[in-house]
């Protein structure tokens, strides 16, 4: 490993982001412990340019660790609709109740501490170390990761253990000497991986832009910029199929809200059959439509003892669009099945409500749901974006 690299890499890198790194975002610059730890969350998953709309209103909704450890799983899930990843979403909630219960409504600046609490990973605990307390510990996300295999020329697949600990070893080496320096520090090194060090086009292959380490980067200098890091090959995700039963009464429309554990836990979505896994190549098997009934399809939806007090004023089912909608480790093709009940039948159960079309806007829906109904409600006349 070169010393010379080791010793100079964090000044080289923040002069580098003196002049091309990003500059201005709302973020840089904080250092409440909360607001740090907010905008890594929503970073973690969702593009800069939405955070740049959304980390605001989120802050504005939620302004302290306080208000967030009071507010009601619904209301955080409902400020987070279409940010995805909803676990990010309850993980706040949770961590927010345990900085007020565990650390007195304030954030720990150790590291170690940090990452015990929920939804914060052994990075992100690193990422708000430095940001907010200028704490000298590294991050190691997959940018990083990847500016450290090409820069030390590390060849091993980055999954694998051994290899994880040498980057973290590595990342810990290269750390500016003075603790002031690490807000600016960790931001380059998150800005270099995202825009200059990039998986695909980094610029010491575009030649328009001049690489500040080209010429200690081993991976460059040995011509392996695009095989570093190496990668485990993964096999496609799984798909399944679903039947999704839009019921609606007048200008309602019947939602089920999710167990907290499943895929969109704890989000208001239409209620849907088991999963059933799809054979390799073939089209989704959904349920026939000339032979699905009202009846057969409410028995593969909704709990036995709900089914017969709603079927009795039902119209004949109709089939409506099939979405594709991909998961981190599935992929699910849902079939809307489209039933209209002359009754809004109460339910005893909690977790089953109808709701106005108007006001979904109050509910944490799941994406894809939401556009579809979105898209009911336009047909209406209104318009239920938030
Ligand atoms: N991704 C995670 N944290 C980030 C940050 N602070 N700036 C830009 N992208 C990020």
């Amino acid at each position: 490993m070169s010393e010379a690299l080791i010793k100079n890499f964090a000044t080289k890198l923040i002069a580098w982001h003196g002049k091309d790194g990003r500059q201005g975002l709302p973020w840089q610059s904080i250092r409440d412990p909360y607001a740090v730890w907010v905008s890594e969350i929503m970073l973690q998953q969702t593009q800069v340019a939405t955070v740049l709309e959304r980390y605001p209103r989120f802050m504005k909704r939620f302004p302290t660790v306080m208000k967030l450890a009071t507010a009601s799983l619904d209301d955080v899930l409902a400020e987070w609709a279409g940010l995805g990843y909803y676990t990010r979403a309850r993980n706040l909630r949770a961590c927010s109740k345990q900085v007020m219960e565990e650390f007195g409504g304030k954030f720990p600046a150790d590291p170690v501490l940090l990452e015990q609490l929920q939804g914060i990973g052994r990075s992100t605990a690193g990422a708000i170390a430095a940001f907010a307390f200028h704490e000298r510990t590294p991050i190691l996300d997959a940018n990083v990761k990847r500016i450290l295999a090409r820069l030390f020329g590390i060849e091993g697949a980055i999954q694998k253990k051994s290899v994880n600990d040498a980057l973290w070893l590595t990342a810990k080496t290269i750390l500016p000497k003075k603790s002031e320096d690490m807000p600016v520090y960790t931001q380059a090194l998150m800005d270099f991986g995202a825009t200059w060090c990039t998986p695909r086009k980094p610029v010491c292959l575009s030649g328009e832009k001049k690489c500040p380490f080209a010429k200690e980067c081993q991976a460059n200098l040995s011509d392996q910029v695009l095989l570093l890091p190496r990668k485990v090959v993964k096999a496609k995700s799984p798909e399944f199929n679903c039947d999704m039963l839009l019921l609606r009464h007048g200008d309602s429309v019947l939602l089920q809200r999710r167990p907290d554990k499943a895929i969109w836990g704890g989000l208001w979505s239409l209620p849907e059959s088991a999963w059933r896994a799809k054979e390799k190549n073939s089209k989704p098997s959904f349920s026939k439509s000339v032979d699905l009934t009202v009846k057969k399809l409410f028995q593969l939806v909704l709990p036995d003892e709900k089914i017969s007090s709603v079927i009795k004023s039902c119209k004949p089912i109709e089939r409506g669009v099939k979405i594709k909608h991909i998961f981190t480790h599935r992929r699910l093709w849902m079939q809307i099945w489209h039933v209209t009940s002359g009754d809004a039948v109460k339910f005893s159960d909690d977790d089953l409500k109808w709701i106005p079309l108007r006001q979904l806007g109050n509910y944490g829906l799941p994406q894809p749901i939401k556009l579809l109904l979105q898209g009911l409600n336009l047909a209406r006349g209104d318009d239920l974006r938030n």
